[in-house]
Parts: structure tokens; C-alpha cells; sequence
């Protein structure tokens, strides 16, 4: 196969967003718009990513050169257009021979089989291909005009159309792909005297064309190449990806009862038969195996729960919680950074972070692990088979055996021996007819000083 390579445009200022944050490192689904580019790279099994980025944006140099490497970030050191930018990148592609595929950072949901298609015309004999798509409303898009043949004759950007092209609803999508020593070639021909003065990425069909070359147009939905220049547009991307999201889970075989409720995540995985209730979010680095019952209104981010295991209503699941097989976890339960055995339960009203909880262990309710001492995270290692009785604190560095007892309300601050009972509270004592004469002196005081 021929070598594939990708140029990553990601020079723009992204000024509509106003934001402190770079465009191109907003997220989408959980993950940066950038991150999701490079994805799309990897996947079509680009050897090569360069990523363009302008001079000042040192988060997103920083940003990039964690992805692809600091020799793949390129340097556009004047916005002049998107031929120019492409331009930026021949330092790091010099002596490549491959295929060379352009796409754009702000456009972060493309299909890797809608850009595949791209570099699939180049294997049936085009000397450029651009993916293109039927624009609602084609607006400022580039218009893709086709010969009599189908193929693509040229590219005229919005600002440059006649009336008859600006009817065209075919539009470009801005991933265009070619050989990249042509690229390279033609990218010196393009001149910059049009309505923007800007170097335009797609003059080079037309380039291409006074070649004689081939150039073919495939085309995707317009909904895979929504590019995000503003807030709403940000969260027109979001609405799109989770549309996406939702339809994969389903066909693999999660029901959901109200899915336009549920919220994923990017690497979000769900197993067969899981039900997911409404109102739920997935943040990312979440994992539900098989049959797993995920409640309404629970919250889930970096946890692992296991098949068959049963979480919420109103449950929160933060990062390393990692629950075994036929866990329960009930309602109004926080849990982070704890591993829970096969059958554990935590059911009502507690926070369990940092530690352990061995398999069938019982959590009553109001149980907290005190984690924290205001400098250090200490563990709480419970053991298989335990019973914790209801408004217990647990205060780290602490351990209770296997199928210890621990008395309800008991602060339990050192270790407790397998198969022990822990009680740490005050013993309760008994007074005969003390709430009676209570209550017949106040009710004698309150008669006499009515009369004064
Ligand atoms: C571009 C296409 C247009 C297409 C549209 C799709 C050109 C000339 N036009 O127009 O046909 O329909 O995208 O959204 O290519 N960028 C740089 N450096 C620059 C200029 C742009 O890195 O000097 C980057 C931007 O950050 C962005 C991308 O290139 O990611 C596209 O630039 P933009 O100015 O948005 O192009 P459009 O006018 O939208
Ligand atoms: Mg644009």
C-alpha cells in the first residue's frame, strides 16, 4: 500500500469562539477537537501526522507536539490562506512520496470510512480528491463544480462564485488528498489574486485539471463534517456526536429507555444488554460490561463496573472506581478510586475513596472512608464478606478482615481483625421514667409562670 501521511490544519485564531482556549483544543464528546484529528489520521493508518498551528498559539504547539511529536508541528507564520498553510508543512515532509490526505482541526467528527474514500480515488487513478457534501444551505462553503463526466473541473470558493455556481449545493468539506510530491508541485502554482487575497487549498483541482489529471469528488453527510467556528456551533458538533454515540450503543445492543437523555463520551464502552435508565452521563474512560443496569441520574467518569452490577438512581462514579461483577451501588453513593469484589454493595448515602472492598461486603448506609487528613489520601481496606453498619467512619489508614462486624455509628480509627466485631461509640445508658418526670416539671413551670 502506499504510504499515507496526513497535514492537520489548525492555524486559525478561532476568534468567533471567544475563548482563552484555543479552538482546536475545545472538546467535543470529552476530547479536544484536535485529538479527535489525529484519531481520524491514525485510523485511516497515516505513518505521518504534521499539524499546522499558528505562531502565537504555544498551547496548541504544546498540544500537538504531545500527539504527533514536536518534528511533525509546523509553523504557518502568516495566516495567508489554506494553500499556504498546507505550504507549513513541507519541512516535515521532506522526501515523502506517499499519499497525502489535509484535513481540518476544527472539524473534528469526520468518519475515517467517509476520508478513506478520498485516498481510495487517488488508488483508482485521480491526481486529487476532495470529500464533498450537500450543503442545506451551501452558505459560505466552497462549491465543487463537476464535468459532464462527474468528475471534479474545479473548486470556487463562496466570495468568488457567479450566481449559477453559488446554486451548486455540492460543497467542499475542505479534505482534499493527492500524492504529495504533486501537492507540493501545484501548491507553488497557486497565486493568491481572488476575492479574500488568499492562497486557496482549492485552487489546486483546478491546477491539477490544467495537468490533465483526474480529480474525483466522493461525497459523506453533511452532519459527519460539521466545522465548529463558534459556541453554538461547538454545540451543534456536541449534538451531532452524541446522536452518533447513542445509535452505535444501540445497534451493539444497549437499550436505552430515553437515549436523547444520555450523555457519552468519546471512548465511552457499554456491553451487551446493558440498560442505561435516563439522565445518565458518561464522562470518559468508562467501561460497563455486559447486563450492567446503569440508573437515572447517575454521573460516571474513569470507572470500570462489571457485568450484571447495579448502579443509581443518583449515583457517582469517579475515576478509579472499579466495580466486580453483580456490584450494587445505590443511591446517592459517591465512589472514587475503590476497587469493589464481586457481589460488594454500597446502597444508600456514602462516600467510599481511596481503598478497598472485598467481595459480598455490605456497606450500610451513611458509611464514609475518611480518606483525607488535609495533606494525604490514606486506604481503607475492607475485607471479603464484611458488614459495615450504617453511619460508620472509617478513618484512613485503616483495615477491617474478612467478614469482620463493625457497629453501627462507630468512628473506627485502628484495625479490625477478620471475623471481629469493631465498635467505637459511646455506650448507651438507660433512665426509667426520665422522659415522664421531664416532661411533668416543664409543664409545672409553664403553668405557674402563665399565671404571673
Ligand atoms: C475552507 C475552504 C472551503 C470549504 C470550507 C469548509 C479554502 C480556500 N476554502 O473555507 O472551500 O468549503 O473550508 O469548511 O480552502 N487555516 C490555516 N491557515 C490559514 C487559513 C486557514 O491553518 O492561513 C486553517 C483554519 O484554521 C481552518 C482551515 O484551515 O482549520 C480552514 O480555514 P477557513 O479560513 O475556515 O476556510 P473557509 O473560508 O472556511
Ligand atoms: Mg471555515
Amino acid at each position: 500500500m502506499t504510504a499515507r501521511a496526513a497535514v492537520v490544519l489548525a492555524a486559525g485564531k478561532g476568534t468567533r469562539m471567544k475563548s482563552d482556549l484555543p479552538k482546536v483544543l475545545h472538546s467535543v464528546g470529552g476530547r479536544a477537537m484536535l485529538s479527535w484529528t489525529q484519531a481520524l489520521a491514525d485510523e485511516l493508518g497515516c505513518d505521518q501526522t504534521v499539524v499546522v498551528v499558528g505562531p502565537e498559539a504555544s498551547e496548541v504547539q504544546d498540544a500537538a507536539a504531545e500527539l504527533v511529536g514536536a518534528k511533525n508541528v509546523c509553523i504557518q507564520h502568516n495566516q495567508l490562506g489554506t494553500a499556504d498553510a498546507v505550504k507549513a508543512a513541507a519541512p516535515a515532509l521532506e522526501g515523502f512520496t506517499g499519499d497525502v490526505i489535509v484535513l481540518y482541526a476544527d472539524t473534528p467528527l469526520i468518519p475515517a470510512s467517509a476520508a478513506e474514500q478520498a485516498f481510495e480515488a487517488l488508488t483508482d487513478g485521480a491526481g486529487v480528491s476532495v470529500l464533498g457534501f450537500y450543503a442545506r444551505e451551501p452558505g459560505g462553503y466552497g462549491r465543487l463544480i463537476r464535468n459532464s463526466a462527474g468528475d471534479l473541473d474545479r473548486i470556487v470558493e463562496a466570495k468568488d462564485a457567479s450566481s449559477d455556481e453559488s446554486a451548486v449545493d455540492l460543497c467542499n468539506s475542505g479534505v482534499m488528498a493527492a500524492a504529495w510530491p504533486l501537492m507540493a508541485n501545484l501548491l507553488e502554482e497557486v497565486g493568491d489574486d481572488n476575492a479574500k487575497g488568499e492562497y486557496y487549498l482549492t485552487d489546486l483541482v483546478g491546477l491539477a485539471r490544467r495537468r490533465d489529471l483526474r480529480a474525483a469528488v466522493v461525497t459523506c453527510e453533511e452532519r459527519d463534517v460539521l466545522g465548529v467556528n463558534s459556541r453554538a456551533q461547538l454545540a451543534e458538533a456536541e449534538a451531532a456526536f452524541q446522536v452518533r454515540a447513542r445509535e452505535a450503543a444501540m445497534s451493539a445492543g444497549v437499550s436505552m429507555a430515553a437515549p436523547e437523555t444520555v450523555y457519552f463520551s468519546w471512548d465511552t464502552k457499554l456491553g451487551r444488554d446493558v440498560y442505561v435508565e435516563p439522565n445518565v452521563v458518561f464522562g470518559p474512560g468508562v467501561t460497563v460490561a455486559d447486563k450492567a443496569r446503569i440508573k437515572a441520574f447517575s454521573h460516571l467518569e474513569g470507572a470500570t463496573v462489571g457485568s450484571s452490577a447495579d448502579v443509581g438512581p443518583f449515583a457517582r462514579l469517579r475515576p478509579g472506581a472499579q466495580l466486580g461483577d453483580a456490584v450494587k451501588i445505590g443511591n446517592f453513593v459517591e465512589v472514587k478510586n475503590v476497587t469493589l469484589g464481586e457481589g460488594a454493595k454500597v446502597n444508600h448515602l456514602s462516600y467510599v475513596g481511596d481503598g478497598s472492598i472485598g467481595a459480598d461486603a455490605n456497606i450500610g448506609a451513611g458509611v464514609i472512608f475518611c480518606n483525607y487528613d488535609g495533606f494525604f489520601k490514606h486506604q481503607t481496606l475492607v475485607g471479603a464478606g464484611a458488614f459495615i453498619g450504617s453511619n460508620s467512619a472509617l478513618v484512613a489508614p485503616v483495615s477491617v478482615g474478612d467478614g469482620a462486624y463493625i457497629g453501627s455509628g462507630s468512628v473506627i480509627t485502628k484495625d479490625v481483625e477478620a471475623d471481629a466485631l469493631g465498635v467505637a461509640r459511646a455506650k448507651q445508658v438507660e433512665r426509667k421514667g426520665w422522659a415522664r418526670a421531664f416532661k411533668d416539671k416543664m409543664a409545672k413551670r409553664k403553668a405557674s409562670e402563665k399565671k404571673d
